[in-house]
């Protein structure tokens, strides 16, 4: 199975809890409307739609909404969620639209999981009409008041801990992702940081947020010893940390946007 595959297979599978699983997304779509304030009319594609966090947003502004997702299961949702936004399985990096079809073309969350983000912002900008705008998020993955549960992790799973300022682990960074956007032609590029903390009430909370995020599958693949052996370290570390300040997961993100520079 190709890694695009099974990307998609994930999103098919994740798409009816999605915005569950991640409930963030729905703000930060609001979020990069707002920030990339389209004009009521304007032609709006959203790339990676998922369930339409951005492409609602977008609809709600009086665009006129394509959303596209790789994810058969994904656009599924889409078609039956907003009758009024045009749904289609595509790739971000092959998108079957003439050059210049609109006037905005947004991605939440998307740029990090895919294969070739260099194509895919190679074709938001022959899709773009000139001066048109490309508005993107990003995730920022941090540690933070978490490197407990890092350091849990990479003693029970191998997994290293990563570090908030190293630019030369492979994830996509917002610095990274402002070169390959001057790279593709955008100019005038700027960028914001935006907040979503996720407070939780207490250590089983927490479990139960990581649980079906992986850390099940993942403990359950432990012998039993180590498995009772990391739910109580677990739990002893998710009280500390709510005797020290509280559990609340810091995610951030950053909200990019430039403009399509005229072919020369
Ligand atoms: C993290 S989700 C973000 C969804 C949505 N934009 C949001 O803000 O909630 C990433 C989305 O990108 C889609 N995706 C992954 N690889 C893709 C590709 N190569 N082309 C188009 N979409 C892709 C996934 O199916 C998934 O819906």
């Amino acid at each position: 199975m190709t890694s695009t595959e099974q990307g998609r297979r994930k999103y098919d599978e994740l798409a009816d809890r999605y915005e569950e699983v991640f409930p963030y997304v729905a703000d930060v779509g609001r979020q990069l409307i707002t920030f990339a304030a389209p004009q009521p009319g304007w032609r709006v594609l959203d790339v990676g739609a998922g369930r339409g966090a951005v492409a609602r947003a977008a609809l709600d502004r009086g665009c006129v909404v394509t959303a596209t997702d790789a994810s058969q299961g994904m656009v599924a949702r889409l078609a039956a969620d907003f009758p009024d936004i045009t749904a289609r399985q595509m790739d971000a990096g092959r998108l079957d639209f003439p050059a210049g079809s609109f006037d905005l073309v947004t991605a939440g969350f998307v740029i990090q999981v895919l294969a070739d983000p260099g194509m895919a912002l190679a074709e938001a900008h022959r899709v773009l009409a000139p001066g048109g705008m490309l508005a993107l998020s990003l995730e920022k993955q941090s540690v933070g008041r978490l490197r407990w549960l890092y350091e849990l992790a990479s003693e029970f799973f191998g997994i290293p801990v990563p570090d908030d300022d190293d630019e030369n682990t492979g994830a996509m960074t917002a610095k990274k992702l402002t070169v390959l956007m001057t790279d593709a032609g955008f100019v005038d590029l700027t960028a914001e940081p935006v907040a979503m903390p996720v407070p939780l009430a207490d250590a089983s909370a927490l479990w139960d947020w990581l649980a079906p995020r992986g850390l099940g599958d993942a403990v359950r693949s432990l012998p039993d010893e180590r498995a009772e052996q990391f739910r109580d370290r677990f739990l002893a570390g998710a009280e500390d940390m709510d005797t020290g300040g509280g559990i609340k997961l810091d995610f951030q993100a950053t909200l990019h946007k430039g403009l399509s520079a005229a072919p020369s």
